[in-house]
């Protein structure tokens, strides 16, 4: 239905803003001339030795450890447990290679791979209350390296805060950041841009240098804006403090700067291209690609416990090599099954594995094994606003874009050289802003943030036409400032609750919020029926009062003097909203989408706490040889982009299996 993906490339027509657009075969041709370039342009990079293709290489059914899903949490886990030789590792993965993929080496083309294609699992919300029942698609990886090899590539840990909060949240100490940034240093290698203020865009001491995953500000070059954002900073600095680097953890995240991105020297880092490719040639990890888990199956008990430790496989649609597919098979773990499928493919397994809540379950005829009405309960996301701007002259990238010879070009420099418009981030600069302190809001409502060093919302300055699921102009030049709520407090059932926990260590005391959140559950018992996913966007006043202030303060960043030769004037439903309240909060329902932050669904909680979906070492509740390792766990959306905070749960689960064992 909707066929539009990130940058410029739009195929769906929206109805209700057709006047004056032109048709959606034309932007099916603008978008296709880009992608045809994409996919006829193939690299010759080395090949992904131990993956197969077809269950039927399998050599063997009974693996140490099966991990479901080679997604951005999965690889992680399986390249640590593999550094064991004594232990057997099974990957399965319901996508296809990302071998020799130009659109997922070039950090600019990420964005143009999904939605709508074989690397997606083209997944819709379900109609959104908070956003005028509309529908919008909600891009997950399908793929070697999951949503890791088709993300934007923004990388920050989230808050110290944030992972303190953790930490008070489950009882488990472990989780506290004073714990968690050891594994910093294992996850990444910073590479220090190019160029003689390279200083100014990153703290050394904010980062590791010996990990698995490249990360780098991918900023060199890449556009004009840059200086203008910076003089605005400079004159605005008590509302946009410049900060020296973005990445979190250690340092606060608070102010504006250079984006830190999962790539360096023009190529992105995915889990596929670190943890996996340096794993790959280990004899005892097998990757097995294209083939869907379907549901885990009832073992004989252990420990006293349920046990799952078979998994049942399939072939996966449109992606098996032989057009007979698979057949179904099983396959067994000695020790455990490791459930990574993303906060979506997780929650789906445990529920036709009978691992949910008995009235749903029943409802589509699942018998119950375990009742828990956690499962895909309490998700939480974040929002993603495009605040698009025209601007004069041709620096934005629109041009290019449009211009064939002008990419044909720059697809020659970045395959040549690897530089070029298509070696860079879509987007240079980004900050996370607190509301102010006197905001009206507080009077009623309860600061959610973590605590004082932890942001309310997010702007991203990208230097194009830049708003999925809405038609890319076929001329002129733009400028788009994404804003984000990144503390939603949006929950589905009316009542707040607040309660207090503390952890068994003094330094730790938080109130939490208690959020019901948003769902996602089965629409069929069959497994390869998309689930509903319903993230409840935008349901409280917190939410819409948080969006709408951040309009107003990208209106007041960007009237600045600084932009007065290049903004010509807010563009289309911005143009309109920039009037009054009212407006504003409509344009904000109105065109506002997810920038695919999904938490949540499989939460952590402690031990004995009466909900929740693992316990703190990340088991699933009342089953034994059954963890969950994926962004699912966290109980609570950071206040970042998530795939740091994955990264860094996977590192510490590998810990916790490994010292299980
Ligand atoms: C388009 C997009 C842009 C994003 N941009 C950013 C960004 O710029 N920065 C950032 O930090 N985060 C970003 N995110 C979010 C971030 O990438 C994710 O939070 C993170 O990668 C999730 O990791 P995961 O391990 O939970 O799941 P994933 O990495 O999605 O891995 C799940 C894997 O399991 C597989 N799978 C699912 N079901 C099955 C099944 N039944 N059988 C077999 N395999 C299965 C999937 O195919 C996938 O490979 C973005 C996400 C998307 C989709
Ligand atoms: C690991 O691989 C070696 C060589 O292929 C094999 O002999 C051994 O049995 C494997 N170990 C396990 C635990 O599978
Ligand atoms: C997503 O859509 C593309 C294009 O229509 C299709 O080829 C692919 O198989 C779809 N993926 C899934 C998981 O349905
Ligand atoms: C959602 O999370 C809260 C804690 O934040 C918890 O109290 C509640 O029980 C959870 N709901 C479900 C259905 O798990
Ligand atoms: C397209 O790009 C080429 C090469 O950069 C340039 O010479 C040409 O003028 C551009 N065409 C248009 C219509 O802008
Ligand atoms: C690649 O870099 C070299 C050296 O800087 C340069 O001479 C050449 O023109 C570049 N190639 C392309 C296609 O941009
Ligand atoms: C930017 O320019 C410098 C020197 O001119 C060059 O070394 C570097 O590779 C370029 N980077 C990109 C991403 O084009
Ligand atoms: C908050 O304080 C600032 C000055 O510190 C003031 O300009 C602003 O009007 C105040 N806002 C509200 C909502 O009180």
């Amino acid at each position: 239905m909707r066929h539009c993906s990130m940058i410029g490339l739009c195929y769906k027509f929206n109805k209700a803003r057709s006047g004056g657009f032109p048709s959606p075969q034309q932007f099916a041709m603008w978008s296709s001339k880009l992608l045809s370039f994409v996919l006829t342009s193939l690299l010759a990079s080395p090949a992904l030795a131990a993956t197969i293709t077809q269950s039927t290489q399998l050599t063997t059914q009974t693996f140490d450890y099966i991990i479901v899903g080679a997604g951005t949490g999965g690889l992680v886990v399986a390249n640590r447990l593999s550094e064991d030789p004594r232990v057997s590792v099974l990957v399965i993965e319901a996508g296809v290679s990302d071998d020799s993929i130009l659109g997922f080496e070039a950090p600019f083309l990420g964005p143009t791979m999904t939605p709508n294609t074989i690397y997606d699992w083209n997944y819709t919300v379900t109609p959104q209350p908070g956003m005028g029942g509309r529908v919008f698609t909600y891009p997950r990886g399908r793929i070697l390296g999951g949503s890791s090899t088709t993300n934007f590539m923004f990388h920050q840990y989230g808050s110290s805060e944030d992972w303190n909060r953790y930490a008070a949240f489950t009882g488990d100490l472990g989780w506290a950041w004073s714990n968690m940034r050891q594994y910093v240093q294992k996850h990444e290698t910073f590479v220090p841009p190019p160029g003689p203020d390279s200083l100014n865009k990153y703290l050394p001491s904010n980062h590791g240098f010996h990990g698995t995953t490249f990360l780098s500000v991918l900023s060199e070059n890449q556009t004009d804006i840059d200086s203008r954002v910076l003089a605005t900073l400079d004159a605005l600095h008590d509302e946009f403090p410049f900060n020296r680097d973005m990445g979190g953890g250690d340092h606060s995240l608070l102010g504006v700067g250079y984006a830190v991105t999962s790539g360096a020297n023009g190529v992105r880092s995915s889990s596929s291209t670190s943890y996996l490719a340096q794993a790959n040639g280990r004899p005892n990890l097998t990757v097995l690609i294209n083939s869907v888990v379907t549901k885990l199956i009832q073992t004989p008990s252990t420990k006293g416990l349920k046990a799952f430790r078979k998994v049942q496989v399939a072939s996966s649609p449109g992606t098996a090599p032989s057009p007979g597919g698979n057949p179904v098979i099983s396959v067994t773990a000695r020790k455990e099954v490791i459930l990574s499928a993303g906060f979506i493919g997780t929650t789906q397994i445990l529920q036709l594995s009978g691992i949910g809540d008995s009235n749903d379950l029943s409802a589509l005829g699942i018998p119950t094994i375990i009742n828990n009405p956690s499962v895909g309960r309490n998700l939480s996301d974040h929002t993603q606003l495009a605040n698009v701007f025209s601007v004069r002259g041709t620096e934005s990238y629109d041009s290019i874009l449009r211009n064939e010879t002008a990419i044909g070009a720059e697809v020659q420099e970045y395959l040549t050289n690897k530089t070029g418009l298509l070696a860079g981030a879509i987007s240079n600069n980004l900050g996370f802003l607190r509301l102010p302190r006197n905001a009206s809001i507080f009077d009623t409502v309860q600061d959610p943030t973590p605590g004082p060093n932890s942001p309310h919302w997010e702007i991203i300055i990208g230097n194009v036409y830049f708003n999925p699921d809405f038609p890319t102009p076929p001329s002129g030049s733009y400028l788009s400032i994404v804003t984000s709520l990144i503390s939603p407090t949006s929950r589905k059932s009316s009542q707040s609750r607040f309660y207090e926990a503390y952890s068994h260590s003094t330094l730790i005391k938080h109130i939490l919020i208690i959020r019901t959140g948003g769902t996602v559950k089965l629409a069929s018992n069959n497994p390869f029926d998309k689930p509903l996913i319903d993230p409840q966007f935008l349901m409280t006043d917190f939410d819409i009062f948080t969006m709408r202030e951040a309009v107003k303060a990208v209106l007041r960043f960007f009237g600045y003097a600084a932009w007065s030769d290049y903004i010509i004037g807010p563009f289309g439903d911005l143009f309109a909203a920039a009037k009054d309240d009212a407006s504003i909060d409509a344009y904000v329902r109105g065109v506002c989408t997810s920038i695919l932050h999904g938490v949540g669904t499989a939460s952590m909680a402690p031990v004995n706490a009466k909900f929740g979906v693992v316990d703190p070492n990340l088991k699933v509740k009342g089953v034994d040889g059954l963890r969950v390792v994926d962004a699912s766990v966290l109980p609570l959306v950071p206040s970042a982009h998530t795939q740091g905070p994955v990264y860094l749960v996977a590192e510490r689960a590998s810990d916790l299996i490994k010292s299980g064992h």
